[in-house]
């Protein structure tokens, strides 16, 4: 997939943080009293933490000097102006609404959009989209094409929508009930896949002909757009930011979380072009996140996610971005690891049913690897399967999701990829192994997100 060059990253570090390495012996007794979570560990006790890809990036130099500028007025910042500025230049949207995170957008957008009994369709909603849909009445429809639920595929946009199936849907439920269209690039929820332009065109096409507002979840925007030029013959050396114009000018708007591919720590935005819209979710705005012109940020935040972006968009960045995973994955699969194939663009997402085919559903095989490569190398993951998934409301069983997986999510522009051979390295020790790998109980399961503070135990 890649040219075969020497590689290294494009940058060199300025600034550097400690990590360490403990005993074994040590993460043994350290993940027995986090009761086997590792949302329980701290993080000086984790060598590499793949745990997110959110809010872990490395600021670039860029931004740290443009913090020092930030304009801590309430109202009227300077710091905001370079934002809608930015925004308005790579997204080509005119109106923006800062929010703490991306969450905090999903929340502003929907209280004003979407209503009890609604329907919002997308490819794959991430959690919290989903949340903020079903917590209103409304019901979240995935919408995926089907070569995404094919772990070994080699279909290159698996985070498209199933374009005949969306006008089905729009059929069934009637185009009154649906407010908005919501694709997420890249697909985090499917394996960080990308959605094709090709696709884009196609769906707004369709909701053209009924009327229907297509959104963007954005968060990804940039590594989606990579891999629209790497694998569209159509956008073959075309500039990133031209790739990004163009998917954003189907829409009637995006929902950011800038903690991915805006590079800061912390950070939303809404960005929208109808003047109404808006000013109808400026009232909600106001009352969840802060005056319209900070949105729960600082000035410094909002000047750190301006230059951001236009980090994020920078090809050689992005291309190291992707090599790094690429690098990771094809590792793992040499070694004879399952993964959800193609990789995707924020992380490697391991298949940990079929590489751990002795332990039962029923006992958190995905979860039984995330403890196990801890201990084996101090390697943080996370587990994105039964857990995680929840009970049934209504009956209260497990819901078993079609894959349980092991979510290695790289940080931007944060470890090398020597690092990346260390976490293959844990791997071949998990290898050597994984037959005694045991599966898990709880011993404290919580009503709801059990995934973040359950506690479990071994099965004997
Ligand atoms: N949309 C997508 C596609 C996401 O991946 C996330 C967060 C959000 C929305 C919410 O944004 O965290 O800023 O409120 N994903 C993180 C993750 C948490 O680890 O994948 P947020």
């Amino acid at each position: 997939m890649f040219e075969k060059e020497v590689f290294a990253e494009p940058y060199k570090i300025k600034m550097v943080e400690k990590i360490r390495t403990i005993t074994r012996t040590e993460r043994e007794k350290l993940l027995r009293e986090a009761g086997y979570n590792v949302f329980n560990l701290k993080s000086r006790d984790v060598y590499i933490d793949l745990l997110t890809d959110s809010g872990t990036g490395a600021m670039s130099d860029d931004q740290w000097s443009a913090m020092f500028k930030g304009d801590e007025a309430y109202a009227g910042s300077a710091s905001f102006e370079k934002l809608q500025k930015a925004v308005d230049d790579i997204m080509g949207f005119k109106y923006v609404l800062p929010t703490h995170q991306g969450r905090g957008a999903e929340n502003v957008l929907f209280s004003h959009m979407v209503k009890k009994d609604d329907v919002v369709i997308g490819n794959m909603h991430f959690d919290t989209t989903k949340a903020h849909i079903e917590v209103r009445g409304a019901h979240a429809i995935d919408c995926v094409t089907k070569e995404a639920s094919d772990p070994n595929s080699d279909y290159p946009f698996k985070g498209n929508i199933d374009i005949e199936k969306l006008e089905k849907l729009i059929n069934e439920y009637g185009p009154a009930r649906i407010p908005l269209v919501m694709i997420t690039v890249t697909c985090n929820s499917g394996g960080g896949q990308p959605v094709s332009m090709d696709n884009i065109r196609k769906t707004a096409a369709i909701l053209k002909k009924y009327n229907i507002p297509m959104f963007f979840d954005a968060a990804r925007f940039a590594e989606n757009a990579y891999f629209i030029r790497k694998r569209e013959d159509e956008f073959k050396n075309v500039p990133i930011i031209q790739i990004v114009r163009e998917m954003f000018s189907y829409a009637a708007g995006a929902t950011m979380s800038c903690k991915k591919d805006a590079i800061v720590n912390i950070g939303g935005f809404i960005a929208i072009n109808s003047p109404e819209l808006y000013q109808q979710c400026t009232q909600f705005c106001v009352i969840y996140e802060g005056f319209v012109t900070y949105g729960g940020l600082s000035g410094r935040d909002l000047a750190a996610i301006a230059q951001g972006l236009y980090d994020g968009i920078d090809y050689e960045y992005l291309k190291s971005r992707i090599y790094q995973t690429e690098y990771l994955g094809n590792k793992l699969r040499e070694a004879g690891v399952p993964i959800i194939w193609p990789i995707g663009g924020h992380a490697v997402y391991v298949n940990a049913r079929e590489f751990l085919p002795h332990i039962p559903k029923e006992e958190f095989v995905a979860q039984a690897l995330v403890v196990q490569l801890y201990i084996e190398g101090g390697i943080r993951s996370v587990e994105i399967g039964t857990v995680l998934a929840d009970r049934d409301p209504a009956t209260g069983d497990n819901r078993y999701p079609e894959f349980d997986l092991v979510r290695l999510a790289i940080p931007r522009r944060t470890y090398t990829l020597a690092h990346m051979d260390v976490v293959a390295d844990a791997f071949e020790k998990v290898k050597k192994v994984k037959d005694k790998i045991k599966g898990l109980r709880f011993t404290y399961e919580p009503k709801v997100l059990r995934h973040f503070t359950s506690r479990f135990e071994f099965v004997q």
